[in-house]
């Protein structure tokens, strides 16, 4: 177009009031195409190099049809011509054969009617006349030779023409192009920024600089973006809390070893409260207060026992108990959540808890492994539960995200008898895994809380990671998570719906 520009100036170079009458014809006369031109013409306008004026024009144009009819002439006259002369004529069939069925149903009618054919003796089409003018030709070729001028159609011819879909109105709209105030042969290029340099030579006072444009769209504003894992974590929730189950307050990554570990009768020497597995925490290195009544009770089920159990019979530390760390399960929190049922004013009621938040763990990192995940954790405490209950209550949930066949496998926790891992079909691999882990709280963990005897309390967990990298289809844990994600594929990964 920049060629077009200079096509544009170098016409209107001859004389000051040299201009371009009518930028259609100029387009056809120099070859030129019209919108391209005129593309140009209004670059340079902004420019204040030319200035224009709007031309319309209207005109008839052929259609397709009509152009057929102007070169082999119209279906009416094609089919009179098809017919032989004399009194045997010929049948209808014999005339479809040779035209086609669509022109002889179109041009028979008009003939019969204005009389160039009749019917003769079996029904055979027989000339009504020797000769005829196709006068719809005629008209076509004659409004071809005019270039379509409006005024070389009757009000009558153009009725008709139209009716018979042979012609259409065309408005075109042209300019009549003269120099405008900043006219010049060449074209200078505009400056559009102002750098520190053209300040300090002085350049920017000879500098022509390209006018603002206050109409220009803009580059678009880049919005925030959910991460894949919130979008699940919002799809979880959901699920969830139709299932009736309330949300756990979890907003809290430091925790005492008392609520992470020992509460959880998990004892003081078990190897993942070692720091090769946990990040245990500095400053401040030792927690507040735990509740000082419910730590003797824990210290004796560790030391001793109760309830049936016999206790590890190691001697307990308050000293390891009160470590800080960043929590490594928020079983933690479930933890808390069961002593504080326990402990509420009116006694038990029968809670559905959950929670979807960030854990901690020293681990290595590969593929699949992270040093923090987020762990979706579900709890339901009431009386007499049941084994069953636990694997319902799980089936539900896993088939309500979209794990339709789910199989149980005997495994160790120190909270929990049973326990049991969770495998769901992987319906990419093709394989069974593991996506979680569950049991029945043992009750080491729960009468020392002061929980009624016959309260049972099931519980799983399982990483929102791996099902989010199942959803979005992502085998790298580092491509979701950390520094090395892809904030495209944030940016354009679908909401997340389980449909079911
Ligand atoms: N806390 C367990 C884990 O981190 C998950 C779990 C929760 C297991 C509740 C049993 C009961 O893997």
């Amino acid at each position: 177009s920049s060629d077009l520009a200079a096509v544009v100036l170098q016409a209107l170079s001859a004389s000051t009031d040299s201009c371009i009458e009518d930028t259609w014809e100029f387009a056809i006369s120099g070859g030129h195409d019209h919108a391209a031109l005129v593309g140009a013409l209004m670059s340079l306008q902004a420019d204040a190099m030319t200035a224009s004026e709007v031309r319309q024009a209207s005109f008839w144009e052929l259609t397709a049809e009509g152009k057929e009819v102007a070169a082999y002439g119209s279906p009416e006259y094609q089919v009179w011509k098809a017919v032989p002369a004399g009194d045997a004529g010929i049948s209808k069939a014999d005339l479809e054969a040779q035209l086609g069925a669509p022109l002889v149903k179109i041009g028979m009618g008009a003939c019969m009617k204005v009389g160039w054919l009749k019917k003769g003796p079996q029904g055979a089409l027989v000339k009504g006349s020797d000769d005829v003018r196709d006068t719809t030709q005629d008209k076509l070729r004659a409004l071809e030779a005019a270039g379509g001028a409006l005024e070389s159609l009757s009000a009558e011819d153009a009725k008709e023409l139209k009716r018979r879909k042979m012609v259409t109105q065309i408005m075109r709209k042209s300019f009549k192009v003269t120099r405008g105030a900043q006219y010049a042969l060449e074209r200078k290029k505009k400056t559009a920024d102002l750098t520190r340099e053209m300040l300090e030579s002085g350049e920017w006072k000879t500098t022509s600089f390209k006018e603002y444009n206050f109409n220009t769209l803009g580059a678009p504003t880049g919005g925030g973006y959910l991460h894949p894992l919130l979008k699940v974590r919002a799809e979880f929730r959901n699920v969830l809390m139709q299932m009736g189950f309330e949300e756990m307050p979890t907003n809290r990554w430091v925790e005492s070893s008392f609520w992470n570990f020992d509460a959880l009768f998990q004892p003081q020497s078990h190897p993942a409260r070692d720091a090769h597995d946990t990040f245990f925490v500095k400053d401040p290195a030792q927690a507040v207060s735990v509740p000082a009544d419910y730590l003797k009770v824990v210290q004796e089920m560790h030391e001793n026992g109760g309830s049936g159990s016999i206790g590890y019979r190691y001697k307990w530390k308050r000293e390891e108990a009160m470590k800080n760390l960043l929590r490594t399960h928020t079983t933690a929190i479930s933890s808390q959540m069961l002593y504080k049922l326990a402990n509420q004013e009116g006694g038990f009621q029968p809670k559905r808890y959950f929670s979807i938040d960030r854990v901690f763990r020293n681990e290595s990192m590969d593929a699949t492994h992270l040093c923090e995940f987020h762990q979706v954790e579900g709890l339901v405490a009431d009386r007499n539960l049941s084994l069953g209950d636990l694997i319902g209550t799980i089936k539900f949930f896993f088939e309500r995200i979209g794990i339709t066949q789910v199989r149980f496998k005997p495994a160790y926790n120190p909270y929990t008898e049973p326990s049991m891992e969770i495998f769901g079909y992987h319906p990419d691999l093709k394989r069974w895994t593991e996506i979680g882990n569950s049991g029945m709280f043992r009750p080491e963990m729960l009468r020392p809380m002061g929980l009624p005897e016959d309260v049972r309390v099931i519980a799983w967990g399982l990483s929102l990671e791996r099902p989010t990298m199942i959803k979005y289809r992502i085998s790298n844990i580092r491509e979701l998570f950390g520094h090395k994600a892809d904030l495209g594929r944030t940016k354009r990964a679908p909401i997340c719906r389980f449909d079911i």
